[in-house]
Formats: C-alpha cells, sequence, structure tokens
C-alpha cells in the first residue's frame, strides 16, 4: 500500500498534457501484433495496463519495443499467427486486455490461461465467454465465470452475429477480434453506442468492416475475415478519461486557470465535458484538429460555479469511466445532481457506486446511493470539509476512485487521505506529477 494525503494546494495553473488514450494504445498494440510488418506508435500510455497487453502479445509470438525517442514498434505475427503463449497471461489489473485477448485467443488454435489481481479475479468475464463460446472457444473459468480462467481456441472458429445484451465496448471489441481470424462475416448489432476505437483502427489496419444503422437505430458493424492486417504509424490522442481529472479539478479549486493539452475528443468518450458544461463549468475548445483519426482539441478550463442537474441516462456510456469524477464535481454544486442508469458501475475495477459513496461520505459529503446511480447534495462552492486526520479513503485497488479523491482532496477544507495511489500506475503513471506541475504554476 502506498497511502497518501491529498491537501489543497491553492489553483491549478498554466499548461500540461495528459499522457495517451488507454483504449486506444491497447488497440494499437493489439492490431500491431495482428498486422504484417513493423507497425509504429507515438504516444501510447505506458501505464501498467496496456504494458500488460504488450506482455501478452509478446508472450503469443509479437515483437514490442520501446525505442529511445518514446516511440514504439510492433512487428505482427499476421492474423492466424498467434503462438502458444508459455505460461498464463498476467493480465494485472486490466479489464480490457482480458476482455480484448480473450477475443483474439478464441478464433486461434491455441490455449491460453488468464490471471489477475485481486479486482480484476472478481469481475465478470461471462459476458465474453457467451459469444466467444458460439464462436466455437471453449472456456474453464472459476465459479461465477471469473478469472483465472482457460480458453480453448477453436480450430475452426464459426462467424457469430451477435446483439450486445449489456452496452460494452470490451464486448463489443471482444466478437470483432474474433472475427479478424474467422472465415465469413461477423456482425455485432449495438443497441447502444459505445466507444468505437476498435472499429476506427481495424478500419484504419486495412480490414474489411462497415458500420450501418438499422431501422430501429442501433448499430450493426460488420466484419469480414480472415482479414489481412496492414501495419500501420499511429499517433494515440491524450486520454479524455485522464484529463477528466484535471478539467474537473480546475473547475472546483478557486482561482484555477489551466489548459489540457491534447484531449482526445471523440463523441463516443465525451459527455463528461457536456454535462459539465451543462452544470456552469467553463471548458473552452482551443485548436480542434485530428490526431490518428480522432478529434483532439486543447480544453482551458477556468474555475465555475457549478448547479446540480439530472444527468440524462443517455449519455452513460460516452462517460462511463468518469462518473466517479462527476460525483466529485456534484459535491461542490450549488443543489442536487440526480445520476442514473449507472448498473455497469458495479462491475468495474471496484463497485463504483458503493465506493465513491462511502468515500465521498468520509470526506463530508452529502450523498444517496440508490440501485443504478447516486444522489447528491452539493456545498454550492464551498470546500468539502474532508477526511479525519487519522482516516482514509478505501480505493479497492481502483485507480479511478484513488484519482477522484485526490481531486476531491484538491478542493477540501483538511485534506483527503487516500489508503493506496498505486492503482493509480494501472491509467495514469504521471497523474502525481502533473498535480504538482498544474498547482507549482
Ligand atoms: C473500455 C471499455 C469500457 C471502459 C473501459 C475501457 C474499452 O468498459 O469502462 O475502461 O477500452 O473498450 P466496458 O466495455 O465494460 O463498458
Amino acid at each position: 500500500m502506498r497511502p497518501r494525503r491529498f491537501s489543497a494546494q491553492g489553483p491549478l495553473k498554466g499548461r500540461i498534457r495528459v499522457p495517451g488514450d488507454k483504449s486506444i494504445s491497447h488497440r494499437s498494440i493489439m492490431l500491431g501484433a495482428l498486422a504484417v510488418g513493423e507497425t509504429r506508435v507515438t504516444g501510447l500510455l505506458e501505464g501498467e495496463d496496456v504494458l500488460s497487453t504488450a506482455a501478452a502479445m509478446r508472450a503469443m509470438g509479437a515483437t514490442i519495443e520501446r525505442q529511445a525517442n518514446g516511440d514504439w514498434l510492433v512487428a505482427g505475427v499476421g492474423v492466424g499467427g498467434l503462438l502458444q503463449p508459455a505460461g498464463a497471461l498476467d493480465m494485472g489489473n486490466s479489464g480490457t486486455s482480458t476482455r480484448l485477448l480473450m477475443g483474439l485467443v478464441a478464433s486461434h488454435p491455441i490455449t491460453a490461461c488468464f490471471v489477475g489481481d485481486g479486482s480484476l479475479s472478481k469481475r465478470p468475464m461471462g459476458r465474453v465467454i457467451d459469444p466467444l463460446s458460439q464462436v466455437g472457444a471453449r472456456f474453464t473459468a472459476y465459479p461465477g465465470g471469473r478469472l483465472p480462467l482457460i480458453v480453448e481456441g477453436a480450430a475452426t472458429p464459426v462467424p457469430l452475429s451477435y446483439r450486445l445484451p449489456v452496452a460494452s465496448a470490451q464486448v463489443k471489441s471482444a466478437v470483432l477480434l474474433a472475427g479478424l481470424n474467422t472465415p465469413g462475416i461477423t456482425t455485432v448489432i449495438e443497441p447502444i453506442p459505445t466507444r468505437d476505437h476498435s472499429e476506427r483502427m481495424l478500419k484504419g489496419f486495412g480490414a474489411d468492416l462497415s458500420v450501418e444503422i438499422a431501422s430501429d437505430g442501433a448499430r450493426v458493424i460488420r466484419l469480414v475475415g480472415e482479414a489481412e492486417l496492414k501495419p500501420q504509424a499511429i499517433t494515440v490522442p491524450g486520454d479524455p478519461s485522464s484529463a477528466a481529472f484535471f478539467v474537473v479539478a480546475a473547475l472546483i479549486v478557486p482561482g484555477s486557470d489551466l489548459v489540457i493539452e491534447n484531449v482526445g475528443l471523440n463523441p463516443t468518450r465525451a459527455a463528461l465535458f457536456d454535462v459539465l458544461r451543462l452544470m456552469g463549468g467553463s471548458i473552452e475548445e482551443i485548436d480542434r484538429r485530428d490526431v490518428g483519426g480522432e478529434p483532439v482539441a486543447d480544453l482551458r478550463v477556468r474555475a465555475s460555479a457549478l448547479t446540480g442537474i439530472d444527468v440524462d441516462p443517455a449519455v452513460v456510456p460516452s462517460m462511463v469511466d468518469e462518473f466517479p469524477v462527476l460525483f466529485v464535481a456534484a459535491a461542490h454544486a450549488q443543489g442536487r445532481t440526480i445520476t442514473r442508469g449507472l448498473e455497469e458501475l458495479r462491475v468495474k475495477e471496484s463497485d463504483r457506486i458503493t465506493v465513491m459513496r462511502v468515500a465521498l461520505e468520509l470526506a463530508g459529503a452529502r450523498v444517496t446511493e440508490t440501485e443504478d446511480g447516486m444522489i447528491i447534495d452539493g456545498t454550492g462552492g464551498a470546500p468539502l470539509p474532508g477526511t479525519p486526520a487519522d482516516a482514509s479513503v478505501a480505493t479497492h485497488l481502483d485507480h479511478r476512485i484513488a484519482m477522484s479523491m485526490a481531486v476531491a482532496g484538491l478542493a477540501s477544507a483538511n485534506g483527503v487521505g487516500i489508503d493506496d495511489t498505486r492503482p493509480i500506475a494501472t491509467s495514469f503513471p504521471v497523474f502525481e506529477q502533473l498535480i504538482a506541475t498544474a498547482t507549482a504554476a
């Protein structure tokens, strides 16, 4: 455990740059490892989760190396060319690595054993086991469909047409990745759109993939296998889910005026910024441009008086990882914020509804947990008291709980204790450094 107390350090100012997008980084390593030839990735997130993906792809035959200038080179084995890994694949804390790689292995004639940390080993894998079993893969999992689990990939995989029962980009991506080495058309029907990085990047690597909107509004994604992927040069935009912590910190710490450079604004990811603007947050986009096929801008964020709102549940998939930090913003708003439709938060790295309710209560916020959301009565801009001097928030191996409550600490009267900051390194290794930069400017 690495505990730390985060206390008010004055306004956030100057300019910072957040690291590469986690979702895009995972996918660039995986698809690079399946292309024939050398893929160059600039701006890869060097967080533990992405490094778990890289280690697994190496164990299955790819060559993946960091260059002196920070670029990563990936020499792929070609679709169908994944090798039998010699030992268990350690996924650490990473659900994305696990679920997407289960998809890849499912249509290769190899066997892989997936293991993970205490948090990952509690998370449900049935949602990918179900469709991938229909592809022909066989699974032996711990009770409840949990890790550790063994996947025996199908020697003759069957193309699937699958309607997603939960709005999950991980499940969608697992099925599409299985489709790469499956002859025929793999179809995923997505009633509620989720992040579309897999679709964008598969097309970029030359896969035959199309998206059509059905009469009921569902997205119908078709992938033709077996695919041949061509190596690419990829620039990874900054992660909006990492920027989110600094956006909220700058909004709630009085006197802040911060520019966050290079923030990915893919519409399937960026709803937090719209919600915060609706609450009265001053978030200005500067120099909107395209980076690696994704919209990007610098964000100028100024401390703002926020007002509570009723958050439309339709936006949940496009800010699914940002609710913990939205709760922190809402705890400083004038009036009541109501959030609903957050069932999926209960199966993230921790149960993010209960864990945030307990954490915010400990810091002095007024919050009510509901079955599928949280109701927050804000302070109207006053700082939260913070946690008692001898008490700290339990983060349950969840990086986003640790960072959200660190942000609460920066805006608090007496500071917020965090029991363990180590999980932050899974997605945002320079988080604490950037807090120091922004509060020293
Ligand atoms: C991710 C999808 C989301 C998100 C996760 C990353 C991805 O998970 O929470 O952090 O890269 O596909 P779900 O698909 O479970 O919603």
